[in-house]
């Protein structure tokens, strides 16, 4: 049975322009049985939700990326809580903060982050999680509003991974595990409990050792899996298994 779920993709990117279809449709015939397309501006949210129209196993989150928040205009919110209510939404994001690269200023960031925090409250979804060098201004708005979600590609340390734990959010896990130089994320892949750990790609991006530097795609995630599963000193299979169980719990399918 398929056990690939996927619950962070970019299929959106320009980088699947030349063969979006073919390599979307055949993904299930790889083992994948969910994905979850994430937006990262009010564009992208449309298209997220068009992939998620035509291939009945990709859903969609909705949201403004810390990057695009700059660019949020007056009552963008209104227009997101619309597309956040479509059928296939799942999940607000991917949303956060980003001061590695500080694209947009930091109290914006924070402010467009907050504010989709109180959507999705609103809403009853769970979020999806960017923080890149922000633990410490992410790991205060979750406390305060303790959404349900995610913490996406997570880069903190093994101990904030347990606070995160302890607000009941999920870890998303990727690639990056599977670098040479992933002393942290095989530390934090150790402590997750069983029932609160994803698995994603994050494609186009983070593509998996042996085949870093390539375009990534869902069906890379067994690589993944196979670090995850000898960190854990379990198999790839129950890896994959547990993740699949875990991703429909957190968004309310049964993939
Ligand atoms: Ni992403």
């Amino acid at each position: 049975m398929n056990n690939i779920f996927d619950s962070h993709a970019h299929y959106d990117s320009d980088a699947f322009d030349a063969d979006r279809k073919e390599l979307v449709s055949a993904l299930p015939e790889r083992g994948v049985c969910g994905i979850i397309n994430c937006a990262s501006d009010m564009a992208s949210c449309l298209t997220s939700l068009e992939l998620a129209d035509e291939f009945p196993f990709v859903y969609a989150a909705c949201g403004v990326h810390p990057h695009e928040a700059e660019g949020c205009r007056q009552g963008y919110l209104s227009v997101l809580k619309k597309l956040c209510m479509e059928e296939k939404c799942v999940a607000v994001g991917e949303i956060g903060l980003d001061y590695h690269y500080d694209f947009s200023p930091r109290d914006i960031q924070q402010k467009v982050f907050e504010q989709q925090i109180v959507l999705a409250k609103e809403l009853d979804l769970p979020i999806i999680v960017h923080d890149r060098e922000a633990h410490e201004d992410t790991m205060n708005l979750l406390k305060r509003y303790k959404p349900k979600g995610v913490v996406h590609c997570f880069s903190g340390s093994a101990e904030m991974a347990k606070e995160v734990v302890k607000l009941g959010m999920y870890i998303g896990l990727g690639g990056a595990v599977t670098f040479k130089n992933a002393r942290k994320p095989r530390e934090v892949a150790a402590v997750v409990p069983e029932d609160k750990l994803l698995i994603e790609t994050d494609c186009p991006y983070m593509t998996p050792v042996p085949y870093r530097g390539q375009r990534c795609d869902s069906s890379f995630i067994p690589y993944t899996a196979e670090v995850l599963a000898e960190v854990r000193g379990v198999t790839s299979e129950e890896i994959l298994n547990l993740t699949r169980r875990n991703a429909n719990t957190l968004f309310r399918l049964e993939l």
